[in-house]
Formats: structure tokens, C-alpha cells, sequence
């Protein structure tokens, strides 16, 4: 099966780069969020994205209006009836995920592959609420979506290694690379980023050095494009916490848990470049 209509469910930051990269591959794309004023937000990120392109001459302006033209916005969920494969990027909250996938697999057809964007929550359970679980698996991509090469593809214990295929092959057209990893807790990436973001943070808390300093080090000692505080606001306080959290709890280890810092922020609502305030002010 060759992947032609795609549906991503959640259009923020990781929704709208999905939708993105996936429309400019030629695929017909549904951006779908629960308000409209979601979709329109998510839709016109894209719709700036693309004009930068276009103003730095990497792309023409019909090539532009094409990417547009695939992509359709959303509230209705049983827009998903005819896609081939329906992308989840909605919070992290297994409760929410769970009750999409659940009507998902009601409404979708049955050759549809069900996959989620989660960065840590466990496939197989996301899975097990739906009657396909061969057909249901992790495709995580890194922010920003349009320009990191790589997608971590999750399969769970049931994912079919036809899914797995198509999918490997849908990251290619979307000139990405798929890397395949099994489902534990944060999986790879998260598993090894998210305790080098959490050290960070402890560096600060222990009052070690400033975030400015362990930032300039880890960027020009080890030529990290961003300091880890830099990057934990970029991915947003919250995702950090919650990452920490399943880590955690389903590694079991105390080397996993999360800084008093970050819960104390996420408790203030500095959830980092989204909310205007994380370890940087966003003014
Ligand atoms: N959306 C689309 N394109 C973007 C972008 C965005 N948000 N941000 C940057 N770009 C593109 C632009 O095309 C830009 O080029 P132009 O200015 O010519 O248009 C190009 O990237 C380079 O950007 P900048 O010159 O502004 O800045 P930079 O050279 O520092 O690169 C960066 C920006 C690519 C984000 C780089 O800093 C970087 O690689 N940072 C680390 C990102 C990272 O680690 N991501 C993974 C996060 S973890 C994750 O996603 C997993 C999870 O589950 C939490």
C-alpha cells in the first residue's frame, strides 16, 4: 500500500510540521484540532514556513501554492474515513490518546494505520484500545519537524512488519529518515536527550553554574547546536516533566527523577518559549 491521504490529529507545533512535510511530498493532508482557530493557527505556521522558503529561493511560489492546495482543515474527526494513515500529535495524556484512537478505529477504514506522535507514552498501550494493533505504531519526529532528518518508528508488540514497511517508506518520501526502536519507556531519543536536559536543570538548581553558562558550555565544548536549557524551553517545560515522568516511573530508577526545578517552573506555568518564560524570557 502506498500512503496517499494523510490526517494529523492536533495541529500545534508538531502537528502543523507534519502536515507540512507531508504535504510538500506530494501526500493530500488533513489538519485536524478540536477548535478552528487551532486549525487556522496551525495552518498558517505552514503557510509562513513556506514563504520563508520561498522568499530564500529554495522554493517557487507555484510550488508553494500546491503544498497549500493538498491541505485541508478540520473539526470533525469522521473527516478520518478515508485516509490511509492518520497521524496523533495531541498533549501527551494517555486518557486523550486513548479516546482518539479508540474512535479512530471505528471510524477510519480498515486498511488504515494508526500512529502516534507521542515522544514517550507506550505504543502497545495506545494500541491495545484499538481492534488493529498490527496496524497501530510510533512515528516520533524531532523539533523542528521541517528540518530534523530523523523519525524514531516506534513498533509496538503487535506492529505488523507491513506497517512497519509502509511507514519506512512514507519517511522516505518525506526525505526523512526512519530508525527503528522498540517500545520502552522514552524510547531512544527521549531515553538518553531527557536526562542530559534533566542534569542541566540540576546544575542550575544546585547552583553549579548559571543557565547561560551550562548552556555555553555544552555548545561550544560539545557542539551541541543548542544548550540542553535553550532546547528544554524549545521543546517546553511540560513535555520535559512529562518525559521525565514516564521515564521515571516505568525505568524505576532514581537516576530518572525529575529536577525539583522543572516541576517548580512547570508549576508556574514557565513551560518555556510557548508560554513566554522558561529558564530564557521570550518577550
Ligand atoms: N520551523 C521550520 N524551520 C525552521 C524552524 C522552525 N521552527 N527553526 C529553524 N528553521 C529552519 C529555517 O529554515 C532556518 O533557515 P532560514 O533562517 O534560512 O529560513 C534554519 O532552520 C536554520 O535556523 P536558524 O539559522 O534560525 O538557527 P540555527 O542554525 O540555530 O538552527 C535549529 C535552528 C535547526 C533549531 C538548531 O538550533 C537545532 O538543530 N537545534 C536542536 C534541535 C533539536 O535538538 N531538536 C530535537 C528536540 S527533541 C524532540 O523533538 C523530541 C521530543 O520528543 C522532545
Amino acid at each position: 500500500m502506498t500512503i496517499q491521504k494523510l490526517m494529523v490529529i492536533g495541529a500545534g507545533q508538531m502537528g502543523s510540521g507534519i502536515a507540512q512535510v507531508a504535504a510538500t511530498a506530494g501526500l493530500q493532508v488533513i489538519v485536524h484540532d478540536i477548535k478552528a482557530e487551532f486549525v487556522e493557527k496551525g495552518f498558517n505556521s505552514i503557510k509562513k514556513n513556506l514563504s520563508r522558503d520561498v522568499e530564500k529561493g529554495r522554493k517557487r511560489q507555484e510550488e508553494m501554492d500546491e503544498i497549500v492546495s493538498r491541505i485541508t482543515l478540520s473539526t470533525d474527526l469522521t473527516d478520518a474515513k478515508d485516509v490511509d494513515v492518520v497521524v496523533e500529535a495531541v498533549i501527551e495524556n494517555m486518557q486523550i490518546k486513548s479516546d482518539i484512537f479508540r474512535k479512530l478505529d471505528e471510524i477510519s477504514p480498515p486498511h488504515a494505520i494508526l500512529a502516534s506522535n507521542t515522544s514517550s507514552l507506550p505504543i502497545t498501550e495506545i494500541a491495545s484500545v484499538t481492534k488493529r494493533p498490527d496496524k497501530v505504531i510510533g512515528i516520533h519526529f524531532m523539533n523542528p519537524v521541517p528540518v530534523m532528518k530523523l523519525i524514531e518508528v516506534i513498533r509496538g508488540l503487535a506492529t505488523s512488519y507491513e506497517t512497519y514497511a509502509i511507514v519506512e517508506d512514507l519517511a522516505k518520501r518525506m526525505g526523512k529518515t526512519a530508525v527503528e526502536v522498540h517500545d520502552f519507556p522514552g524510547f531512544v531519543a527521549n531515553r538518553i536527550l531527557l536526562p542530559m536536559i534533566n542534569e542541566a536543570i540540576y546544575c542550575v538548581y544546585e547552583g553549579v553554574a548559571t543557565p547561560e553558562a551550562v548552556d555555553e558550555i555544552m555548545k561550544l565544548g560539545m557542539n551541541h547546536p543548542m544548550g540542553p536549557l535553550t532546547l528544554a524551553d524549545f521543546i517546553g517545560l511540560d513535555t520535559c516533566l512529562s518525559i521525565m515522568e514516564v521515564l521515571h516511573e516505568g525505568l524505576g530508577d532514581s537516576k530518572y527523577r525529575p529536577c525539583p526545578l522543572l516541576r517548580k517552573y512547570v508549576k508556574a506555568g514557565w513551560l518555556g518559549r510557548k508560554s513566554g518564560r522558561g529558564f530564557y524570557s521570550y518577550p
